[in-house]
């Protein structure tokens, strides 16, 4: 059964929002550290750079109900707002990112409701990113509800590009002038190149050496 915010007093309904939403939080970030550690285990390598957990502002919550034209209610967040639990996943290669959204999407107890691969296919700004809206089970005390959960699987570098970009937009409240915008799509291009050179340099050396580099 999806989560659905218990009703009744408003403070208290949001304060179960946030429980279960820390929840699945917890639970993803355990999932992608236990697969992490078997494949370092089997690999003697890391696809997993680091992770990034969030639970979104309850100010940014309603900025986006707003733009959905969607009254602000509890009820509201939960239905339609699918980032209230955001996971950032941090890797070194791009093949990386294909392997752990694989190895999510094949866990039985998380539902893939939607993916987004803006590697494959890159946004007009440059972004680029794999996106997966997903949902786990919370155990509570007297029932079992399903929590959606964002997770952003990204390289170090694109990573780097989206919090610059990102800053910048924030800098300019959207309205960015037109020739940093084209610096910015020029420096995607050059972490798209980036990315396919340390890749393929990544597998010249394990190539070599017959086992993947053991460089950490
Ligand atoms: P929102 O963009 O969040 O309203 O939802 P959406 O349904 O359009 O989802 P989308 O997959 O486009 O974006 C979800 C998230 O990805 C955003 O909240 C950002 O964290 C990130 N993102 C998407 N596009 C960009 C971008 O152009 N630049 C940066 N820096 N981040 C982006
Ligand atoms: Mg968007």
């Amino acid at each position: 059964m999806m989560y659905k915010p218990s009703s009744g007093d408003e403070v208290d309904s949001w304060q179960e929002v946030q429980l279960v939403y820390n929840a699945a939080l917890k639970e993803v970030g355990t999932k992608l550290e236990i697969l992490n550690d078997e494949f370092q285990h089997v690999h003697r390598y890391n696809p997993i750079e680091h992770i990034k957990t969030r639970i979104k502002s309850s100010e940014s919550i309603v900025k986006k109900l707003k733009k959905y034209g969607k009254e602000s209610t509890i009820e509201n967040m939960v239905e339609y707002v699918n980032d209230i639990a955001g996971v950032r996943v941090i890797c070194s290669f791009t093949s990386d990112i294909y392997r752990i959204a694989e190895m999510i999407g094949r866990q039985s107890d998380i539902t893939v409701l939607s993916v987004k691969d803006y590697i494959a296919n890159p946004k007009p700004s440059g972004y680029k990113s794999y996106h997966m809206i997903i949902s786990v089970p919370i155990f509570l005390s007297n029932r079992v509800v399903e929590t959606k959960a964002e997770i952003q699987i990204r390289t170090v570098a694109m990573d780097f590009w989206a919090t610059l970009e990102h800053k910048i937009h924030y800098k300019f409240e959207g309205d960015v002038p037109e020739h940093i915008e084209a610096e910015l799509v020029e420096c995607a291009q050059m972490v798209s190149s980036l990315d396919a050179k340390m890749l393929s340099l990544n597998e010249e050396v394990r190539r070599a050496s017959g086992t993947e580099a053991e460089m950490y």
